[in-house]
């Protein structure tokens, strides 16, 4: 397909509203605070910032660089910079399709508990309810026998249906103006957290770094969190950023993205390791951390109903736009590679990822089978993704960037049309070069050592 002929972005804030939705979501509000809590809190914040502005978005912006460039699926992306129809580095455009049906696999399980806490939210069900309702609410909703399925499977079809829709239509128009929702709502739960009896034990145990807890295991997880969160390492970005117009500047568009999503993840740092402290809940507690500390927070607000289903609302919206940019990386490729028209593509990412998706979730189940060495099939596809597939994929994108493509593109791109001063160019052409590979490098050995 000739390059003008792609559907595109419609303006820079296009990019920055699409991007930031990819962004934003599960990976913020659950899976930020679960790893936080499972690795020390404070010492693992503090990595995680670290990580993600030192590593985060020069990746994320070199994954622009490759997209614009070759204005191409992941998969093609490589091969058209090649200039050869044959070319090793494709690989790392097939570990960024698979990539994306496995996350999107167990991503949609979660997304679908949002759907039903949306549910549980409107019928009122966490009022006037303790802690251990809460909590067994949780756990009988997961291990329900077909409900979190349902969920599951709608979740994945709402999805299919944006997508099909095509980049501007659906993807831009509906983030625009949910995201900036999101932030205002959970500003007014952070308040609200920050005057529950525990906020001092939760703010120290989240802030305070304790960097005798500092490991290999530590710094992996941050690593993996950061590029989940931030969607980076595995091609969505590229696909994204195929989508970029010549001109616009996308440095800062990485900038501005990589500091939402950060704020938003310290935001839900703030609103539940505080309500975890103040009602007993074990920082440790993993999966039900974010849907049991939530819940209970609400309870305790004027006003609580609304403002719970109001969140609900809003956070099965932010998931929605993190599902798009995935199913969005499988409906490119088959299309543009194997010439599929875009609705049957769409068909097909969706049912391959139900079938994997359904394993994810019936894993859950308190007498699932589907269980490996004590790990449930979720968080197998969850460590394998987070912690191997896409540091791989991002070290191999940083040295892609860094050293195979040729300079003068690289800085061409970096210029968005000659705005961007050579210095700056420059400086994150040295970071991309060796900075970031060096550092995934070292944590990934790191941690292999131990
Ligand atoms: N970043 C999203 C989140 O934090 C999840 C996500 C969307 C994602 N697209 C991705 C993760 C691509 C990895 C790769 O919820």
């Amino acid at each position: 397909m000739a390059g003008n002929q792609r559907d595109g972005f419609s303006s820079k804030l296009g990019i920055i509203v699409a991007t930031a939705g990819s962004a934003l979501g599960l990976g913020n509000i659950y899976r930020f605070p679960c790893e936080a809590g499972a690795n020390g809190g404070g010492a693992f914040l503090i990595v995680y910032l670290g990580i993600a502005l030192l590593i985060g978005t020069p990746l994320m912006i070199s994954e622009f660089v490759i997209g614009r460039r070759a204005r191409s699926n992941p998969l093609g992306a490589f091969r058209r910079i090649e200039g050869r129809s044959r070319s090793p580095w494709s690989a790392v455009g097939y570990l960024g399709v698979v990539c994306a049906f496995l996350i999107l696999a167990f991503y949609t399980t979660v997304a679908g508990w949002t759907l039903g806490y949306l549910g549980k939210a409107a019928a009122g069900h966490f009022s006037g309810q303790g802690l251990e309702q809460i909590q067994q609410q949780f756990a009988d909703f997961t291990g329900h026998a077909w409900l979190p399925l349902v969920c599951q499977m709608a979740f994945l079809a709402l999805t299919a249906l944006v997508v099909v829709r095509g980049v501007k239509d659906g993807i831009e128009r509906y983030s625009k103006i949910l995201m900036p929702m999101l932030l205002a709502i959970m500003l007014v739960l952070c308040i609200k957290s920050l005057t529950l009896s525990g906020a001092a034990e939760g703010l120290r145990f989240f802030f305070w770094p304790d960097f005798s807890k500092i490991n290999g295991q530590v710094l992996l997880s941050a690593l993996g969190q950061s590029f989940f969160s931030l969607s980076i390492g595995m091609g969505a970005l590229i696909t994204y950023g195929s989508y970029i117009g010549r001109s616009d500047n996308m440095v800062s568009s990485a900038v501005s993205v990589t500091l939402a999503d950060t704020l938003v993840a310290v935001l839900a740092g703030i609103i539940i390791f505080p309500a975890a402290f103040t009602f007993g809940i074990q920082p440790e507690a993993g999966a039900s951390l974010a849907f049991t500390t939530l819940p209970m927070v609400f309870q305790q607000m004027a006003g609580g109903y609304a403002f719970c289903l109001l969140f609900f609302v809003l956070l099965v919206i932010a998931t929605l736009t993190s599902t798009i940019s995935l199913l969005e990386v499988i409906a490119a490729t088959l299309t543009e590679e194997l010439r599929m028209s875009r609705a049957r593509a769409v068909v097909v990412g969706t049912l391959g990822t139900a079938v994997i998706g359904m394993v994810a979730t019936l894993s859950l189940r308190p007498d699932s089978p589907l269980r490996l060495g004590g790990s449930t099939a979720f968080d197998l596809l969850d460590h394998l993704t987070a912690l191997y597939l896409m540091p791989i994929g991002g070290l191999l994108i940083v040295l892609f960037v860094g050293w195979r493509m040729g300079r003068a593109d690289v800085m061409d791109e970096l210029s968005n049309g000659g705005t961007l001063p050579l210095g700056l160019r420059r400086g994150i052409v040295l970071v991309v070069r060796y900075l970031a590979p060096v550092a995934i490098a070292i944590i990934f050995v790191s941690q292999l050592v131990g």
